[in-house]
């Protein structure tokens, strides 16, 4: 959406930080010997009291209030009793939902108490790039010269990124106009940021696959090479300079 009104910002900041201030506190609920139920429903009801209606719930039917993805599992992860949380797994926890008509969305990937698996490499690779991204986003900045920083990037640090996944437009319903915020120069894409609009920013950092395949399950999301991924995901408004981080209560960067 384009933001053209200050009830319109002020809608945006309300529901962004219903899904910020839950991903942040699943994050601290997330711990090893939990099932990805239980955090899926101390998720739901925070939302519950900000009044917010999780998105891929409403929007597409998920079965779950919040994606939660673990290990091998890239994104759309649906929350398990039996997927019980170990010491070392990377999760990814995506929170979307909508408030009074505005809809939100953020995302992140982190490592459940001892790094044991070596994952913190990935996660703060992926945390530094959406950092990078969003901070060379302003109006009339081509989209795909941010998904050749992203991919750049990424391919500095040693890792690749998962062509078939994208940020996108965001406000008035989950997905919207750009459609396809990709980590990589599409050289078909010459769209460009427009001041005043809202997206969703978010990394797919990987390492070993570059795209991602829908499971039988028909949600979860895994790599056509397997691997890891780690996704990290902030709501912005972009202007003419540095753009408003919606989501920043979710302290993804801290
Ligand atoms: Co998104
Ligand atoms: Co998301």
């Amino acid at each position: 959406m384009s933001i053209t009104k200050e009830e319109e910002l002020a809608g945006m900041q309300k529901a962004s930080e219903a899904v910020a201030y839950t991903l942040k506190q699943m994050i601290n609920f997330a711990k090893a010997g939990i099932t990805t139920k239980a955090l899926d429903d101390f998720g739901a009801a925070i939302l519950k009291q900000f009044g917010a209606n999780s998105a891929p719930n409403k929007t597409y039917k998920f079965p779950g209030y919040t994606c939660i993805s673990i290990d091998n599992e890239f994104c759309h992860g649906i929350p398990s009793a039996k997927k019980i949380l170990k010491e070392g797994d990377l999760i990814n926890i995506d929170v979307s939902a909508e408030l009074n008509g505005f809809w939100s969305d953020n995302g992140a990937s982190f490592v459940i108490g001892e790094d044991k698996n070596g994952h913190q490499k990935l996660v703060d690779a992926s945390k530094a790039i959406l950092h990078k991204a969003i901070y060379n986003i302003k109006g009339g900045v081509k989209i795909s010269d941010i998904g050749h920083l992203i991919e750049t990037e990424a391919k500095k640090r040693g890792f690749k990124v998962i062509k078939n996944l994208t940020g996108h437009g965001v406000g008035r319903a989950l997905h919207e106009e750009p459609h396809e915020i990709a980590n990589y120069k599409d050289p078909f894409n010459t769209a460009r940021f427009k001041k005043n609009s809202v997206v969703a920013i978010e990394t797919f950092i990987s390492t070993t696959s570059t795209y991602a395949q829908t499971l039988n399950d028909g949600w979860t999301m895994v790599g056509n090479k397997g691997g890891f991924m780690a996704q990290h995901e902030h709501t912005i408004v972009i202007t003419d300079g540095k753009p408003i981080i919606l989501t920043e209560m979710n302290e993804i960067w801290n």
